[in-house]
């Protein structure tokens, strides 16, 4: 294996990131000091994929809490709740994010101890909200590798967008699966849709799978049915933004589109996402904010203009699948009918 990808590290005294805007042109870092920037990096997509923005936030609550200059805890928080509401403005679609800042904010509140400590805390509460989830990607993919079809050749995967190492802390929950596969040695080669307009899959997924040897075919998003009607498929994986209390996901844009064609050739459509990306909270998947992002993401690839002006454009970042497209739903408790996720979860406890 080469060297691990870590998206976000701590380093003297910041938080730094791969900029994924770069990749995979140039592999550049950026050092972020405050929470402003921090801000700026997740609306940017410097820093993008559901976990790694969990993990970026709550950096950024931690950048935050130590630049407020007060000793008095009252005040402290009353700041500490206005740097939230910044971070929380930065996109709406992937729950991590609300629920990183979530964790943060609740440390600060219930540690009741001068402000200098809970701002050590708190920077403790980054750091273990960052292992977990290295820790649960691995563990996505220990599962994932069970619930792939066994079948008496090496699997070919088809994935959407990028849910790698770049996406979470490190590893992978999609792609984390395709890791294991790989490892494992049952998996043949990764069938990477480009993903328009940002093209994660074409940039991000690619570069991931070319830095670990792992075969890997990027097609265009119109290719994905016409592959599956071939044969060339046999199973689906991708991540996750938010995932409703029913199972609806929502995902790249796109990715309902490749759980249609799934099932209409009848191949397992699975969903890889860590207990932080689902939202008990909304019933299903239509209460799920959708992102709409710039019109240029689809009419201006560099500096070319690719449409006629006087044409308008629709740029939703991201869709729902509803949840009976799903095979089952890969969390660090194992793959997971959608239907029965919420039982499942509470038996174990993790709910
Ligand atoms: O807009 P992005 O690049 O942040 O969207 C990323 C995705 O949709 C990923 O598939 C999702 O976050 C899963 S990441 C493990």
């Amino acid at each position: 294996m080469n060297n691990p990808i870590y998206p976000v590290i701590w380093q003297n005294d910041a938080a730094v990131l791969i900029d994924q805007t770069q990749i995979p042109a140039t592999y550049t870092t950026i050092a972020i000091t405050d929470y402003e920037q921090m801000a700026q990096a997740i609306k940017t997509m410097i820093v993008r994929g559901a976990p790694a923005i969990g993990v970026a936030a709550a950096y950024g609550m931690y950048l935050g809490a130590r630049s407020i200059e007060t000793s008095d805890r009252a005040t402290f928080l009353t700041q500490l709740e206005a740097i939230a509401e910044r971070l929380r403005a930065t996109r709406p679609t992937a729950v991590n994010l609300f629920w990183a800042i979530a964790r943060m904010l609740k440390v600060a509140q219930s540690t009741v101890a001068p402000v200098e400590q809970i701002k050590a805390a708190l920077l403790e509460t980054a750091q273990a909200i960052q292992a977990d989830d290295l820790r649960t990607c691995q563990q996505i993919g220990d599962y994932g590798l069970q619930a792939l079809p066994d079948l008496p050749e090496k699997l070919r995967i088809l994935t959407h967008c990028n849910a790698g190492a770049l996406a979470t802390a490190g590893y992978g929950t999609a792609l984390g699966v395709i890791r294991s596969a790989w490892s494992a040695g049952r998996l043949e080669r990764v069938f990477a849709d480009e993903t328009r307009p940002r093209l994660q899959g074409a940039k991000l997924t690619a570069w991931e799978c070319v830095q670990e040897g792992i075969p890997v075919t990027v097609i265009t998003d119109n290719m994905a049915a016409h592959c599956m009607q071939q044969g060339v498929i046999h199973a689906v994986v991708v991540g996750a933004d938010r995932i409703a209390a029913n199972g609806d996901t929502a995902n790249k844009i796109g990715t309902y589109s490749v759980a249609l064609a799934a099932k209409a050739h009848n191949i397992p459509f699975f969903v890889a996402a860590p207990l932080s990306t689902i939202d008990f909270s909304l019933a299903d998947g239509r209460q799920i904010p959708i992102e709409q992002r710039n019109p240029t993401e689809i009419y201006q690839v560099g500096e070319t203009r690719l449409c006629p002006t006087g044409a308008e454009f629709y740029n939703p970042a991201f869709d729902v699948t509803p949840a009976h497209l799903i095979a089952a739903i890969i969390t660090e408790f194992g793959a997971i009918a959608p239907a029965q996720l919420k039982a499942t979860l509470a038996e174990k406890q993790a709910v």
